[in-house]
């Protein structure tokens, strides 16, 4: 078999300076693609920041004899998004993958989550994605190619103490995908969603070392580099992985139960003696979108 390759392919990797970004961008860049390693060099918090962790990563890419630049903009307001887009352009002539991954935390329990917390997590994942995400897909719509990751977490797939504000962002993004891949299907741009799990600031004081060791930040980057190869034909799905584990994860409907004719009203009753169908996830199934949902209403709607 071929191995995937990035030859000739400009790939901007967001916060890249450490963790998963980081070992995205080194495997691009290995493997052939022009990185543009983006990074704000902040604390966990978001707090700070410097040139140095978008710099070492962009020397180790350099001295292995790949190509990258650095960019120090917040992808969390447009002007720092197009400025990262334009760093791709001005660097490499154009932008043909994107992978969001920038992301700080603020945990704090819901009841004593300040606003600010709130705010300054929606803006690096949530608001970030998008003010990065745009100015890229202008480009990859002209020239109809594109591959774009976004960079969700369980916390927001399924939960996680502490982590309202975050798990809000992370869910998030998969809303973005859901509308985004439709709205770019017909120009070769596909865009999927990935939930890591590896041993990084992020998460060192969240599992036991001994653990943590076995989750390695480069487990994540095989997935990650084939969706964003040029054979990648899946869009608008959502993986989890992590240690060397990877799974498809999705928002599914049940069948449901038709009551009544369209007509009558349906009374709390019937809700309660229906609750078991309706509840019920056997032959759940993933949608492609918003309006797949009228087929299980179509019974009463014809
Ligand atoms: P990390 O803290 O090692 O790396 C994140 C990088 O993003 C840092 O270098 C930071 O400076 C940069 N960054 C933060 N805010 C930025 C901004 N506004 N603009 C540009 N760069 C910014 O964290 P890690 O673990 O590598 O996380 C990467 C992504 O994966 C994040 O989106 C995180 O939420 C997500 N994730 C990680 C998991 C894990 O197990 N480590 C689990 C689930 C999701």
């Amino acid at each position: 078999m071929a191995e995937v390759r990035f030859d000739g392919k400009v790939a901007i990797v967001t916060g890249a300076g450490a963790g998963l970004g980081r070992a995205y961008a080194l495997e691009l860049a290995n493997r052939g693609a022009k990185v543009v390693v983006n990074d704000l060099g902040g604390a966990r918090d978001g707090t700070g920041g410097g040139t140095s962790a978008a710099d070492q990563v962009v020397d180790e890419i350099k001295k292995a004899g790949g190509e990258a630049v650095a960019n120090y903009d917040s992808v969390s307001t447009m002007e720092g998004g197009e400025n990262i887009v334009k760093t791709a352009v001005d660097a490499f002539g154009t932008v043909d993958i994107l992978v969001n991954n920038a992301g700080i935390l603020r945990d704090r329990s819901f009841l004593k989550m300040a606003e600010e917390e709130w705010d300054a997590v929606i803006a690096v994942h949530l608001k970030g994605a998008f003010c990065v995400t745009q100015p890229a897909v202008k480009i990859m719509k002209e020239k109809s190619y594109g591959r774009i990751i976004f960079t969700s977490s369980t916390s927001g797939l399924y939960g996680n103490f502490g982590q309202t504000n975050y798990g809000a962002a992370k869910l998030g993004l998969v809303g973005i995908m859901n509308t985004l891949k439709l709205e770019t299907a017909k120009y070769n741009i596909k865009i999927n969603t990935i939930a890591p799990t590896a041993w990084s600031r992020l998460t060192e004081d969240i599992m036991p070392e001994e653990t943590g060791k076995k989750l390695k930040p480069q487990f994540n980057e095989p997935l990650v580099l084939y969706l964003c190869s040029e054979e990648n034909e899946a869009s608008g799905m959502t993986f989890v992985m992590g240690a060397g584990w990877y799974g498809r994860t999705a928002i599914v409907s049940g069948n449901g139960v038709c009551i009544g004719d369209a007509d009558r009203v349906i009374t709390v009753e019937e809700i309660r003696d229906n609750f078991d169908k309706i509840t019920s996830l056997d032959d759940a199934k993933p949608q492609n979108s918003g309006g797949d949902i009228f087929q299980y209403m179509a019974p009463l709607l014809s």
